[in-house]
Parts: structure tokens; C-alpha cells; sequence
């Protein structure tokens, strides 16, 4: 594999990855890289959905979505691995559903996937089969370097603290209804550190998404505060890169110390087809801690 860099921080470009092949020594290749460099596009991976799924097994075990009732009892794709990422239908005919694209407008928010799954997700795989003419970027932010340039007195007031992510939280920000019990069941939410140390490399990261409501045990407005500032720092354009999508795209970040937002598009014109798989952290499964 070619490696170069987009940015000095955290993404880069990889070329030559041999996805024919899956294979522990790519894996291994992989895993060193990820380590480097938080956010990894692959141009012209020419996966379809069978590889792009086996690639993405050799990180761990993935994570299968809820099926949320917005989003249509019968799932437009074959493999139940791979997350909907994109605003058309089975038949490939735009959404217009309005609750399903207040789903898609809350990637619009600064998040990291799955924040609100007591699993956490360490990679997420994102592949582009359609892309609009304008719009529909990915911006990311390097939390790790996030969290290096705050200031000593900031980083002694959070070690320690948590906060409690919710889906339905996220989802309210941009309109969608309070969340119905049956909803509530489906994804209920978790408390996650708001430091996080990164299972492979120990750097330490802010962990934060627009999940995060509120901190626990500290009075609401504080807490909700204390989010917004660590989040507006976070996301100074000295932490970020922003990818502008070709077909083919594949491109991988590190959840544990990224985040990103979807950027606008005219979801109402244009088919926009993104396909996700999403790796499970094994460092945060039950069996794991209790070990
Ligand atoms: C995601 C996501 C952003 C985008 O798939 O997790 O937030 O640009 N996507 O589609
Ligand atoms: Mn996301």
C-alpha cells in the first residue's frame, strides 16, 4: 500500500490496498495505519457489497442496525451488515418520507457513530456508489489533537467525567418527534467517558458526538455548557479535514478519536448512495470488561 498524506494530523490517501485478498497480513497492514492515521480514503476500492463487508470483518465483529420503522420494513440491501447511509429507496427513487430524512439530517451534527450503543464502534467503512453534483462532503476532526491543545486546567476538569449519549437526543436536535417508548427500546442509549484512551494506542481523545445530552451528575446547564465548548473547540478548522466524495470511495475512521458531519446537498434532487459497515470495539463488549 501507497500512503499519503491530506492532512499533517489524521487522514490520509491509500492506494494499492489489496482488498482481493482479506487477509491477516492486510489486516495487520491496516490495523498499523488505522493507528496513524484516524481517517483512510481508499480511492477506486471497487468493492461491491460481499467485499466490502469481508473487509471490514477482518477489524472485528460488525455491528447489525435496528431496524428503525422510518427507514422501511424491507431493507435495501441484502446484507444486514450494512448500514444506509444514502436517500434513496430499494428501487433507487428518492426519499421524501420526512421523518426518515430527519434521520439522514442528524448526520449533519457533529458525531461519532454509535456513541449511544454501550458497544462502541471502533471503525466505520463508508463507500460511495452514487454521488451528487455538489454537496454531500464529509467533514471529520482529530480529537486527539483535540484534546492535546486544550488547556491543562480543562483537561484536570473533565478526566473522569461522563456523559450520556442518546440517538433519540441527536435526533430531536434537528426535529425529530420525542422518541416513542417502543423507540426508546430499540436504542436506549449509554454513558461513555468523556476521555477516552484509545484501545490500541492509549492516546488519549475527547470522546464527544451530538449524542452527549448532558454530563453525569452535574447540573444540566453546566454540563450542556461544558459540551458545546468542548465541542466548538474540537471542531476548529485546525483539527479538520473536510473529503469531498469520489465514486469509489472508501473511507475509514477511527470513531474512538474522530468525528465527523455529512454536509448539505439538495437531498430533494439528487441520489446520493452511500453504503456503511460498522466495526464493533471489542475493548467495550460485556465479555470483555469482565475479564
Ligand atoms: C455515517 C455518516 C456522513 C455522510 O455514515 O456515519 O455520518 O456524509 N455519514 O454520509
Ligand atoms: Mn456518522
Amino acid at each position: 500500500m501507497q500512503v499519503e498524506r491530506l492532512t499533517p494530523l489524521f487522514a490520509a490517501e491509500v492506494f494499492g490496498a489489496d482488498f482481493a485478498c482479506p487477509s491477516s497480513e492486510l489486516a495487520r497492514e491496516c490495523f498499523a495505519l488505522f493507528d496513524r492515521c484516524a481517517v483512510c480514503v481508499f480511492r477506486d476500492s471497487g468493492l461491491g457489497d460481499a467485499e466490502h463487508v469481508a473487509f471490514s470483518r477482518l477489524f472485528g465483529e460488525l455491528e447489525i442496525a435496528p431496524r428503525l420503522k422510518p427507514v422501511g420494513a424491507v431493507p435495501r440491501f441484502d446484507h444486514p451488515e450494512l448500514f444506509d447511509a444514502g436517500n434513496i429507496d430499494r428501487a433507487g427513487t428518492i426519499i421524501t418520507d420526512e421523518r426518515r430524512r430527519l434521520i439522514n439530517l442528524g448526520n449533519q451534527q457533529w458525531h461519532t457513530d454509535s456513541s449511544f450503543r454501550p458497544e462502541r464502534s471502533s471503525y466505520s467503512m463508508l463507500l460511495a456508489h452514487r454521488i451528487p453534483p455538489e454537496g454531500g462532503d464529509t467533514e471529520f476532526v482529530d480529537l486527539r489533537a483535540a484534546y492535546d491543545a486544550l488547556p491543562p486546567s480543562m483537561r484536570e476538569r473533565i478526566e473522569g467525567l461522563e456523559a450520556e449519549h442518546s440517538y433519540w437526543h441527536s435526533r430531536q436536535l434537528v426535529g425529530y418527534p420525542a422518541p416513542t417508548a417502543e423507540e426508546i427500546a430499540l436504542i436506549p442509549g449509554a454513558r461513555q467517558p468523556l476521555v477516552l484512551r484509545h484501545p490500541r494506542t492509549g492516546r488519549p481523545s475527547l470522546y464527544l458526538a451530538a449524542h452527549a445530552s448532558h454530563i453525569v451528575g452535574m447540573d444540566r446547564d453546566e454540563g450542556v455548557a461544558l459540551l458545546k465548548e468542548l465541542t466548538d473547540f474540537a471542531t476548529q478548522p485546525a483539527f479538520r479535514y473536510v473529503h469531498r466524495w469520489r465514486l469509489g470511495d472508501l473511507v475509514v475512521w477511527d470513531n474512538l478519536c474522530t468525528m465527523h458531519r455529512a454536509t448539505a446537498f439538495d437531498d430533494t434532487r439528487y441520489p446520493r448512495d452511500m453504503h456503511r459497515t460498522t466495526v464493533i470495539d471489542g475493548s467495550s463488549m460485556p465479555a470483555h470488561s469482565a475479564a
